[in-house]
């Protein structure tokens, strides 16, 4: 098909909610590793992933021959059947899982969406209750169910979502909720939590869910003891800790295998997807055993285990753990936000640079004084940057935060790449 073909077949098959980041949209051809080809050819620096969703490079050649050889051997049989690529995968997840391998049972789906469907059920099965807390920002997927613990207008695209779901406040502090400074906050948005479950459920809660550093919500990095005060607070009103480790699994967040570790807390479920698989659809469920065994009569999932995607996963895990890439992702995440610190001095539109490891966010706002935030500046710098053959992510309940994410097995080089580039960007912005 050409570029128009393309075009014009997607306006009129696919429907028109599909959004894409460009005007123009991008037609992506093929990739490798750090880079993607669009369909005239033109080479990208892939600093997005997907979304959060590339770990190790694409069409990486160690996994897809693992991947490969599983495709000629077996390709399906649903969770109705046992097969070793499931069993494999769900024992290496176990291995690493928080608290040394606290949590080892797991249940495989296809998306983050699913993956939070099942969370969510299991606790309220667990628990005997029906109230989750959720965080305002916080992004879980596009279910009836997903969308109502999400808490970003735009990504609530009906009004009459499932009830139970109460959301408190997240730590933006760039943003504080309560208009105060991290050093003198008594973290207030987390011990906020006990009047917000006091007054808003009926005292018993079946779980909190969160993401370690919201994703979609434009990377928001928490204080260190936010998410253990919360911790107490939901387990005193019974409820289990759920971590969303859709973005920040797998080693994104740098020297740990899971974002919620960095914050010393061992939830009881987690559930994961995007990166997990390297871009072939997944999603995870993993509890401790005793909560697991609480989802009492039968369930499947047609896809969930796929024998092809499993295989991949396992074999992504391998890669990142062969590879010691949890700490090539601190070392190269490190080297990033350094230079990420440097475009901060240089141009006033950058208002907050935060992130951990290999996941970095870059708020912009029209005045440093008055934070408003610059989303039309956003879109136009991520224009900026194809145009350079760099490609970007955006994010942010106000569309103005850029992310980056990219492979987490890339080298400095492709970090000077990517700072030369986005210097470029934001001077041909600064000078319009
Ligand atoms: C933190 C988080 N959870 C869940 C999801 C939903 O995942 P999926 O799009 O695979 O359904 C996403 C997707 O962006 C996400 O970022």
């Amino acid at each position: 098909m050409t570029k128009q073909e393309i075009l014009l077949a997607q306006k009129e098959f696919l429907f028109p909610a599909i959004f894409h980041y460009f005007p123009e949209p991008l037609i992506i051809d093929h990739a490798k590793d750090q880079y993607l080809f669009d369909i005239d050819g033109k080479q990208y620096l892939d600093f997005f992933g997907g979304i959060v969703t590339v770990s190790v490079g694409h069409c990486n050649e160690t996994v897809t021959a693992k991947t490969r050889a599983q495709l000629d051997k077996l390709q399906h049989v649903s969770t109705v059947f046992a097969t070793q690529p499931q069993l494999e995968l769900a024992k290496k997840i176990a291995s690493i899982t928080p608290g040394g391998g606290a949590l080892t049972k797991s249940f495989f789906t296809n998306s983050g969406t699913e993956a939070n469907e099942n969370a969510v059920l299991l606790a309220r099965m667990y628990t005997g209750s029906n109230e989750i807390v959720a965080l305002r920002h916080s992004y879980h997927g596009r279910s009836a169910m997903a969308m109502s613990i999400t808490a970003q207008s735009t990504w609530r695209i009906h009004d009459t979502l499932p009830g139970g779901v109460v959301h408190a406040h997240n730590a933006y502090c760039y943003r504080c909720p309560f208009g105060a400074t991290p050093d003198h906050c008594g973290t207030r948005c987390a011990t906020d939590v006990k009047e917000l479950i006091q007054t808003t459920t009926s005292g018993k809660v079946a779980a909190f869910i969160a993401e370690p550093i919201q994703g979609v919500g434009g990377f928001i990095v928490p204080p260190k003891d936010y998410f253990q005060i919360i911790e107490g607070i939901v387990r005193q009103h019974g409820g289990l800790f759920i971590s969303d480790e859709v973005q920040t699994g797998w080693g994104r967040t740098g020297g740990k295998w899971f974002g919620i570790e960095q914050w010393g807390v061992v939830p009881d479920i987690m559930t994961g997807a995007k990166g997990l698989a390297n871009g072939l659809p997944i999603g995870m469920t993993v509890a401790k055993p005793q909560v697991a065994d609480a989802m009492k009569g039968v369930t499947l999932s047609t896809f969930g285990g796929n024998p092809v995607a499993t295989t991949q996963a396992k074999a992504v895990i391998d890669f990142i753990d062969e590879n010691r890439l949890m700490h090539s992702v601190t070392e190269v995440g490190a080297y990033l936000k350094d230079k990420l610190y440097e475009l901060k001095d240089k141009y006033t539109i950058i208002g907050d640079v935060r992130g951990m490891g290999l996941m970095w966010g870059i708020e912009l706002v029209e005045d440093r004084a008055t934070k408003v935030p610059a989303t039309k500046a956003t879109a136009r710098i991520m224009e900026l940057a194809r145009d350079l053959g760099l490609l970007i992510g955006k994010g942010g309940t106000y569309g103005n935060v850029l992310r980056c994410t990219p492979p987490m097995n890339i080298t400095k080089a492709d970090v000077d790449e990517f700072a030369g580039k986005f210097d470029q960007a934001l001077g041909a912005w600064s000078a319009s």
